[in-house]
């Protein structure tokens, strides 16, 4: 595979002996990315860590990449504009394309709020191995929970941009799961996502 790269750059993908497959095959498994989108509070990082729990005790090799912990490292130096929301989600893309390629099952807690990117994320691995699970919360249950106070504070104008109020979230058309968080459990949600990957607890 060759990648252009506009001038003065000339970089050549540099081909490897140990694929995706051979990675996986040692550990057992068949890697995966596990992609959560919702709203703000609406269980993303909830269900994901129960899912996360269960591959674990499986013996699944895994690794949860969470909005807020991640916008505490890799990605401190952005905010949440448009813009910054796009390049939030290229960079997790890629770091989980890569632990795809590690043979891991990686699974995604971000708002990820446009449907390009999350196109974008699905097309950087093969057909089958990228799982969108949206966390579908309405945003005034979403609202009453308001775990961090976050919604208040956008309520009051302290917080811009924020999903739902003066920024947009786009729902998935067609996600491979869909968890209605009104009429199931954490837990409830946590056994089909399982359920779906084909394991049996
Ligand atoms: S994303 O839209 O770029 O995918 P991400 O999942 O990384 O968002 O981060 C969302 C988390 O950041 C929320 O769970 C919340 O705790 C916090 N946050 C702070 N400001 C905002 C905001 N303006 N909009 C949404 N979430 C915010």
């Amino acid at each position: 595979m060759r990648i252009e790269f506009p001038a003065p750059y000339d970089i050549h993908w540099q081909a490897m002996d140990i694929d995706k497959k051979s990675r996986a095959r040692l550990k057992g498994q068949e890697a995966r990315i596990l992609w959560f989108t919702g709203l703000s509070a609406a269980g993303k990082s909830t269900i994901a860590n129960l899912v996360d729990a269960r591959l674990h005790a499986l013996g699944k090799h895994t690794y949860l990449l969470d909005g807020d912990n991640i916008r505490l490292g890799l990605n401190k130096d952005l905010g949440f504009t448009d813009a910054d929301r796009v390049e939030n989600i290229r960079r997790i893309a890629e770091v989980a394309g890569l632990m795809v390629d590690a043979g891991l099952i990686a699974l995604v807690a971000f708002i990820s709020p446009f449907r390009r990117e999350r196109a974008m994320a699905r097309k950087l691995v093969a057909p089958g191995e990228f799982v969108e699970i949206f966390i579908d919360t309405p945003i005034a249950v979403a609202e009453a929970r308001d775990p961090k106070g976050l919604y208040k504070k956008a309520r009051l104008g302290e917080l811009k941009d924020f999903t739902g109020i003066d920024s947009p979230y786009e729902p998935p058309q067609d996600p491979e799961i869909r968890i209605d968080t009104t009429a199931t459990s954490a837990h409830e949600a946590a056994e089909r996502i399982i359920a779906f990957l084909g394991f049996r607890g």
